[in-house]
């Protein structure tokens, strides 16, 4: 949840780290700190809150000699957000430093046995925990490196670090575990970094580093090794072929208004090479046999996309599908029988720890996994027996947008592949793939006036302190996620309802101050959906209904989007419903790119 990065080279690194620090800080905003050797000694700076705290202190600091350095932008989780908790963390002789992101899940027992031994703990965090614990190897093992090694070797959960040595301050050493750690080569200089952004202006030449890597490297070398025994490791070297433009805002006020006007590209990039003489082509799936079951598990977002998905893969491919939140998966004795399951795990980061779990429990059980990820190299994209990557580029507001259209995407081609193999309807497939085809053009002309609805309609509920947003069918799911925009990004109470349950229930909440925004899509569903309008509106709840020109009903706001054959209409609705959220938190003041309280990568449980 946090992002560290390390640089040594021959620039002054300091502004290297902060400036990484700046591309990292979705991961995490609570604290951010750095250390750099100076005149023989190890500096530690860190500020509590965003990375401006910490610039402002290192304002006054002479850091431009030092050209190694470390930093952290944290997302706290042992110990409040707080100085003495922000990173880097020294070792009681003050010689070691270290940055992490992830938890050592026994720490506790490490540091009952470290206070025997007359250390002592300036914070509630594993990580002065863990550098304390190489400080101890240490005194057995002169050699930092396996002493490190050793450390960790006793240390259980998850974590990427970069250790730094007040003797040795051009030397970096770093490690993964079940969080993301990437090493980037430049010329005469290196970097690790847990999102390659962090130093994509100096390199695009990376590996991605694997669970039980070591990294050691300075300047002008470098050395990846087993932490088990300390044997050599050689991964491949990858080119990254994306640039900083796709990272950074392009004139946008936030990162999530450019990311969900991405989203007629990102569908153009996810069809490209995807759809030849009228047919589907995933390649990453023809190894694997056609699903007698699918077990979608996923979180957030990416869980909506999953339930979305589950309506095209069972109409479209005719495969039984259950769909459930990664963090209850994992706890439960589920009945994965192997022999014709599949588990497909959604992931826009890769990395999200439940999730990543899910995974493993399936591989364990031998039931084949199929990841659904945006991030390169990432965790799942590498353990999966097979990875469709959605190609939406680097998706760096917090709140997932873009990452959610391409999923749904995938899925639908991936729902239309399997109909494919299961000698689906041929005409049906064609019509939907030049649906999907026109979508592009279709959405990039609406997304305008839909932004211009979406403002006025923020402004004329800013008031509301709750909202409902209903629907039914496939327009359940984007309900769901609609209303977990809103709350994430405007501290609205917000929930997502299927229409038909209100009145068992949930309709006792409805009052004039209680609106309801209710997808009212032209399809199937429409009558029934306008009958729990109906009913909604006869409690004097407030209703704006997305619906499509033309079929109209009767609400307080109507709110008009263009037409598409359903399921397909999901894709039209789902930005409106972003911008909705987009224009209520930048209206209501709040840090739209950086919510509180969240980080873009959920790499704990
Ligand atoms: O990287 P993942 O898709 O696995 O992340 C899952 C959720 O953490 C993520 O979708 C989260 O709910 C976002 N804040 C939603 O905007």
């Amino acid at each position: 949840m946090c992002g560290i990065i390390g640089y040594t080279g021959h620039r002054p690194g300091v502004p290297v780290v902060v400036e990484g620090l700046r591309r990292l800080e979705y991961r995490g905003y609570d604290s951010a700190g750095v250390a750099f050797g100076l005149k023989g000694g190890l500096e530690v700076i860190r500020a509590k809150g965003k990375l401006a705290a910490l610039e402002e202190k290192l304002a006054h600091e002479p850091v431009t000699l030092a050209t190694t350095a470390m930093g952290h932008t944290r997302w706290a989780t042992h110990g409040e957000p707080a100085e003495r908790n922000a990173h880097p963390h020294r070792s009681n002789d003050g010689r070691l430093a270290i940055v992490h992101n992830g938890i050592i899940e026994n720490f506790q027992e490490i540091k009952a046995d470290l206070l025997g031994k007359g250390y002592v703990f300036h914070s509630e965090t594993d990580t002065e925990v863990l550098v304390n614990l190489i400080a101890e190897c240490r005194k057995s093992q002169p050699d930092l490196l396996k002493a490190f090694a050793a450390a960790l070797r006793q240390a259980h959960g998850a974590y990427a670090v970069c250790l730094m040595d007040r003797d040795d301050p051009d030397t970096l050493l770093a490690a993964r575990m079940s969080a993301p750690l990437i090493f980037g080569i430049g010329t005469g200089e290196h970097f690790v970094a847990s999102d390659i952004p962090a130093f994509l202006p100096y390199t695009r030449q990376v590996i991605f580093l694997e669970d039980g890597d070591i990294v050691r490297c300075t300047a002008g070398d470098y050395a990846i090794m087993r932490l088990e025994d300390l044997a050599p490791v050689r991964h491949p070297v990858q080119t990254i072929t994306w640039d900083m433009q796709a990272a950074q805002k392009g004139g946008y006020r936030h990162f999530m208004l450019k990311e969900i006007f991405e989203q007629p590209r990102v569908i153009t990039d996810g069809l490209s090479g995807r759809v030849q003489d009228g047919k589907v082509c995933l390649p990453e799936l023809d190894g694997l046999p056609v699903p007698e079951r699918l077990h979608i598990v996923a979180c957030g977002t990416s869980y909506h996309s999953g339930l979305w998905g589950r309506h095209l893969l069972e109409n479209w491919a005719h495969i039984p599908v259950q769909v459930e939140i990664a963090s209850e998966f994992r706890y439960r004795e589920s009945l994965l029988l192997g022999k014709g399951d599949m588990v497909l795990v959604i992931s826009q980061s890769g990395e999200t720890a439940d999730t990543l779990a899910a995974l493993r429990i399936a591989r364990e059980k031998g039931v084949p996994v199929l990841g659904l990820c945006n991030v390169v190299g990432s965790s799942i994209a590498r353990e999966a027996s097979a990875v469709i990557l959605t190609q939406a580029g680097p998706e760096i507001s917090v709140a997932s947008t873009k990452a959610m259209c391409s999923q749904m995407l995938m899925l639908a081609l991936m729902a239309l592949y399997w109909g494919q193999r299961n000698d689906g309807d041929a005409a049906e497939r064609a019509r939907c793939l030049s649906l999907l085809e026109s979508l592009p053009v279709l959405l990039g002309e609406a997304l305008p006036a839909m932004h211009e609805r979406a403002r006025e309609l923020s402004r004329k509920y800013a008031q509301a302190r709750n909202f409902f947003y209903l629907g039914r069918g496939h327009c359940f799911p984007l309900a769901l996620e609609g209303a977990l925009k809103l709350k994430e990004l405007s501290y609205i109470h917000a929930e997502g309802y299927a229409a038909g349950e209100m009145k068992h229930g949930p309709i006792a909440l409805i009052d004039p101050a209680f609106p309801s925004l209710v997808l009212a899509l032209d399809d199937e569903l429409y009558p029934k959906v306008v009958s729990n309008m109906v009913e909604v509106k006869a409690r004097q709840g407030k209703v704006i209904a997305l619906c499509n020109t033309g079929r109209e009903p009767d609400a307080d706001d109507i709110w008009r989007i263009p037409a598409l054959p359903s399921p397909l209409a999901g894709f039209m609705a789902l930005p409106a419903l972003q911008l909705f959220s987009y224009e209520m938190a930048d209206y209501l003041g709040k840090d739209v790119d950086q919510p509180r309280n969240l980080a873009k990568s959920v790499t704990v449980e």
